[in-house]
């Protein structure tokens, strides 16, 4: 990252003020909060997959992770002990992360509690509820630990406040899919590389990664079935869709993570190897529903996600430069960036037939 980057970046977090202007920054880059059509998703008709779906509700219903978002009385030890030696500007990128993690779990959590508020069907209201459910409980935990900085978001003033993006629900279906399962494979691999090394442990947020990374798979499988319930939103012109999102969400991660070098390098993590781990198994699982994906180790494609990096580096240093230049040179490098995205979108993808069984583990 650039220094210019690094300081526009670092300079902005010390009030609650600080944070909620964050959370409700509309860039490309940050998450943002949806709604759809309800009326649509009331239609949806899951009994085609429903010996899967019954056993799926039973899980949501056993809330095996019920008393798992409570802290412990060791955890604010923790934080005084382990977090006070972390260097200012780690300090700040982890709370951009928390930040950022808290946004996308309440913009979950407010997606799925408006649907579940706006339909009659029992099926998809039930899994809405479950959903919201966890969903609250993630935002929550985030929250209390951004409180423990003096920066706990007001979630109701965002609620009201942060603008909403109006997705059919066919691109809902596809999105939320993929950032639930990302969202799966980001925990699971910091989680296995702070139980690998725990001495590289900074908060102890991370040891509640491993069954919270469970709920967010569980999400993405609710997904998963209901795509595969409407055959026809996997194949044909929708497979054009699927490339991308694909492409959209694995670039948006590697982008936005690669400006946080010095969260993955605390971990002992390189943030390249990190993002290709983390697309190696979504990849992997999105095969139960997408008939396609992404070749991630195509030299094209690894160099495409580089100089997407790169443009963005730039877009930031000329937005820091300001004036008509900085004006001129945003534009620029935003036209550069999306001819990257569009080369990116024309690299061969790889085809998988459908298996018949949908359900995948949560194995890695
Ligand atoms: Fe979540
Ligand atoms: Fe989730």
């Amino acid at each position: 990252m650039s220094s210019t980057t690094a300081s526009a970046a670092h300079d902005g977090l010390r009030t609650s003020d600080d944070a909620a202007r964050q959370a409700k920054a509309e860039s490309l880059l940050s998450p943002r909060f949806y709604t759809t059509d309800f009326k649509a998703m009331d239609r949806l008709d899951v009994s085609p997959m429903r010996a899967e779906w019954d056993k799926m509700m039973a899980e949501y219903e056993g809330d095996n992770n019920h008393d798992h978002f409570q802290r412990t009385p060791e955890f604010a030890k923790e934080v005084a002990e382990v977090f006070s030696q972390v260097s200012p500007e780690l300090r700040q990128e982890f709370l951009e992360f928390l930040i950022s993690s808290v946004t996308s779990e309440f913009s979950g959590c407010i997606l799925y509690n408006e649907i579940q508020k706006n339909v009659g069907n029992p099926d998809i209201k039930a899994l809405m509820r479950y959903m919201a459910r966890d969903e609250s409980r993630h935002a929550g935990f985030i929250n209390q630990s951004l409180k423990d900085f003096g920066i706990g978001l007001d979630l109701g003033d965002l609620k009201r406040t942060k603008a909403y993006t109006y997705f059919k629900p066919k691109y809902i279906f596809y999105a939320t899919y993929l950032s639930e399962k990302i969202g799966y494979a980001r925990y699971i691999t910091i989680f296995r590389q702070l139980e690998r090394h725990p001495e590289k442990r900074f908060h102890p947020i991370f040891r509640w990664f491993e069954r919270w990374c469970n709920d967010e798979f569980r999400h993405g499988e609710s997904f998963a079935l209901i795509m595969r319930t409407q055959p026809h939103l996997l194949r044909g012109g929708n497979v054009l869709w699927i490339r991308f999102f694909l492409l959209a969400v694995y670039a948006t991660m590697y982008v936005r993570d690669h400006t946080r070098p010095m969260l993955h390098h605390a971990m002992g993590l390189d943030s390249t190897e990190y993002d290709y781990t983390v697309f190696r198994i979504t990849s992997e699982i999105s095969k139960q529903v997408f008939p396609v994906s992404l070749d991630i180790d195509h030299p094209a494609f690894r160099a495409g996600m580089e100089r997407l990096f790169h443009c963005q580096t730039r877009i930031d240093e000329a937005k820091a430069r300001g004036g008509l230049i900085g004006k001129l040179q945003q534009a620029g490098w935003a036209v550069a960036g999306a001819a990257t995205f569009v080369r990116l979108y024309l690299l061969p993808v790889k085809q998988h037939a459908l298996p018949a069984q949908v359900r995948v583990a949560p194995a890695w």
